[in-house]
């Protein structure tokens, strides 16, 4: 069974939209995690759009799960992770102009650095994550830089048209495999809704579920605790297919 990892930034960028100091993504941090949150992730984007430094550090002091910090792959996000000591640091791509992480890292193409930045974080005893396409290449290139886990990219099947959909599904489980058989462990998410997770809640090998958006969203209905509480029952007791239409 899969644990579930909270991503708040949307909760920050709500505060953002007015720059002041409410919703405050810590207060509800501490909400997720009564409604039974495994950990929170936070992205801190290099233009500060949604979660700001306040926020990390006062996370850091206050959680009582995990926390996951997503960032790019720079010196100065490499700086603030050293200091702020997080669980677990997961690295994606950034890029300014995108509204959301658009794809996964390109591992193969930046092994140097990304393994540096590996290197100098395990100094500090933080294992990082990569946030990748379910991609046997990338999967590969994971491993040869060291890396001890992978965050598996669910955008394409949770985009997928219902034809589509049970092809990126079958992306998603080989990857799992492929990365195990390399030794690496493995997390998933992005773009993962209570309509869509069950069949990734499904699949053995995922250790954990990084889901933001959608219960953010459900929250403004129906409050957040109950939103993750929801989010965990599907996890913990997916139903068993038939999934797709195709
Ligand atoms: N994992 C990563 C690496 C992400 O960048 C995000 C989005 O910030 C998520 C998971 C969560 O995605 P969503 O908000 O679509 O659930």
């Amino acid at each position: 069974m899969a644990s579930l990892g909270i991503n708040i930034d949307h909760i920050a960028n709500v505060r953002e939209a007015r720059k002041t100091n409410e919703p405050d993504p810590v207060l509800l941090a501490f909400l997720a995690e009564l409604g039974g949150a495994d950990g929170i992730t936070i992205h801190l984007r290099e233009d500060r759009r949604h979660i700001q430094e306040r926020d990390l550090r006062l996370l850091r002091e206050t959680i009582g799960t995990r926390l996951n910090l997503e960032m790019a792959s720079s010196q100065e996000m490499l700086n603030i992770a050293l200091v702020s000591k997080p669980d677990m640091v997961t690295l994606v791509p950034e890029k300014r102009e995108e509204i959301t992480t658009e794809g996964g890292l390109q591992v193969s193409e930046n092994k140097t650095s990304i393994k540096n930045i590996i290197e100098k974080l395990k100094l500090r005893k933080i294992p990082t994550s990569l946030f990748i396409d379910p991609d046997a290449s990338q999967i590969e290139a994971a491993a040869e830089v060291g890396a001890k886990w992978i965050e598996l990219h669910t955008g394409s099947y949770a985009e997928a048209s219902w034809v589509n959909q049970k092809l990126e599904f079958s992306k998603i489980k080989e990857s799992v495999l492929k990365a195990k058989s390399l030794g690496l462990r493995v997390n998933a998410g992005h773009g993962l809704t209570y309509q869509n997770v069950e069949p990734i809640a499904n699949i053995v090998g995922i250790e954990e579920l990084n889901i933001g958006h959608t219960i953010i969203s459900r929250a403004l209905a129906i409050g957040l605790k109950n939103a993750v509480r929801e989010m965990k029952r599907l996890i913990n007791n997916p139903r068993k297919e038939p999934f797709f239409g195709s």
